[in-house]
C-alpha cells in the first residue's frame, strides 16, 4: 500500500515488494487508495508483470490518499476487517509520518504483521538517512532555482522560492545549499526577518547582482507571500519577485538514487516480514539497512546539524 502523499520512487518500490513476495512463493496484494481503499476492500492481486515498466515512473501505480475515516475506531475496524476478507497476513506500507501515525494507532487497536517504508519527499522521518523521493525532489527544485537565477540575474531581481515541507526544511535545506541561495528559510530554525533584511541591505550596498531567499512552505515567519511583502515594504525600490514551485516538486521520473533507495528497502521488506521482524519501518543509514519502530519513527526527525547551517552563513557572504 501506499500512503499519504505521494513520492517519486514508490513505483520502484511496489515493483521491488511485489517480485521478491512472488520469488518467495508469496501471493502479493496491492491495496489501492491508502488506508481508504483498506477500509473499502479496495484490493488487488499482483502478478510480476503488473509491476513491469514501473520502475522509472513518478506517482504510484496503486495511488494514494489521506485518509480521514481510518482516524476513526470505525475506520481502522472496517480496515481490519478487510484485510481479514481478503486473507491478508502482512503488510508493507510505503508512506510518510501520517501513514506511520496511522499505523501505530491501527496496531494498538488490532494485530497484523507489517513493515514500513519511508515513502515522502519531506525526509521528515527518524530512522533513516533518506527518505524514497527526497533526492528527486530536490534536484527538481535544484533545477528549477537554476532557471531562476538566470532570470534574476539578467534583471537584476531579489528572488523569493518557495518550496514544499509543511513542517521539514530538508528540501529547502538541501536545493538551497546546492544552488547558493543567499538565504534559506526553515521550520526547523527561527526566522529573524530583520537580520535576512539586514543581509538583502548589505548585498544592495556592494552591488551582489541576485539575492535569491529559499523559503520552506511551514517556515515560522510564512512562505513566499509572507517574505516577499516584507522585502518590498522595507526595500521599495527593488526588483522583487516570488515563485511557489508546488507539486512540480513530487512528480517526475525518480532519479537513479530514488530508485535504487525504493529497490533496496522493498526487497528488505519482504524480508523482513519473512523473519518475524515486523512492526518497524525499514531505512538506510550510513549504507546498511535499518530497522526502526514504527513509534520511534514519528518521535521526530534527525535535527539539521549546526554544521550545515554555520556553512550556508558563511558561503552566501
Ligand atoms: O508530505 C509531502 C508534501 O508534499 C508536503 O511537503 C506538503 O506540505 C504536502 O505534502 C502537500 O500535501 P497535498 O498534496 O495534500 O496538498
Amino acid at each position: 500500500m501506499t500512503s499519504g502523499g505521494d513520492s517519486p520512487g514508490m513505483n520502484a518500490a511496489i515493483r521491488a515488494v511485489v517480485r521478491t513476495g512472488i520469488y518467495h512463493g508469496m501471493e502479493v496484494f496491492g491495496i489501492r487508495r491508502g488506508y481508504q481503499g483498506m477500509i473499502e476492500g479496495d484490493i488487488v492481486q499482483m502478478q510480476t508483470t503488473d509491476v513491469s515498466n514501473i520502475i522509472q515512473r513518478g506517482g504510484t501505480i496503486l495511488k494514494t490518499a489521506r485518509s480521514k475515516e481510518f482516524m476513526t475506531n470505525e475506520g481502522m475496524d472496517k480496515a481490519y476487517a478487510q484485510l481479514k476478507v481478503h486473507g491478508i497476513e502482512g503488510l508493507v506500507l510505503i508512506g510518510g509520518d501520517g501513514t506511520f501515525r496511522g499505523a501505530v494507532n491501527f496496531f494498538e487497536r488490532h494485530t497484523i504483521p507489517a513493515v514500513g517504508l519511508p515513502g515522502t519527499i519531506d525526509k521528515d522521518l527518524a530512522g533513516t538517512d533518506f527518505t524514497i523521493g527526497f533526492d528527486t525532489a530536490v534536484n527538481t527544485a535544484v533545477e528549477a532555482i537554476d532557471k531562476i537565477r538566470d532570470t534574476a540575474e539578467a534583471h537584476d531581481r531579489l528572488f523569493i522560492v518557495e518550496l514544499m515541507g509543511r513542517d521539514a526544511g530538508y528540501i529547502a535545506l538541501h536545493s538551497g545549499i546546492a544552488c547558493g541561495a543567499e538565504d534559506i528559510l526553515i521550520p526547523e530554525t527561527k526566522t529573524d526577518i530583520e537580520e535576512v533584511l539586514k543581509r538583502i541591505d548589505a548585498d544592495e550596498r556592494r552591488k551582489k547582482a541576485v539575492h535569491i531567499i529559499v523559503v520552506a512552505e511551514g517556515d515560522d515567519f510564512g512562505g513566499a507571500k509572507e517574505v516577499h511583502e516584507r522585502v518590498a515594504l522595507r526595500f521599495p525600490k527593488l526588483d522583487v519577485r516570488s515563485c511557489v514551485l508546488g507539486h512540480i516538486q513530487r512528480g517526475g521520473a525518480p532519479t537513479c538514487a530514488d530508485r535504487i533507495l525504493a529497490s533496496r528497502l522493498g526487497h528488505a521488506a519482504v524480508n523482513a516480514l519473512r523473519s518475524g521482524n515486523t512492526q518497524v519501518m525499514l531505512g538506510v543509514m550510513n549504507d546498511k539497512v535499518v530497522y526502526t519502530p514504527f513509534a520511534r519513527v514519528v518521535k521526530g526527525n534527525t535535527p539539521i546539524s549546526d554544521d550545515l547551517l554555520e556553512m550556508i552563513r558563511v558561503l552566501s557572504v
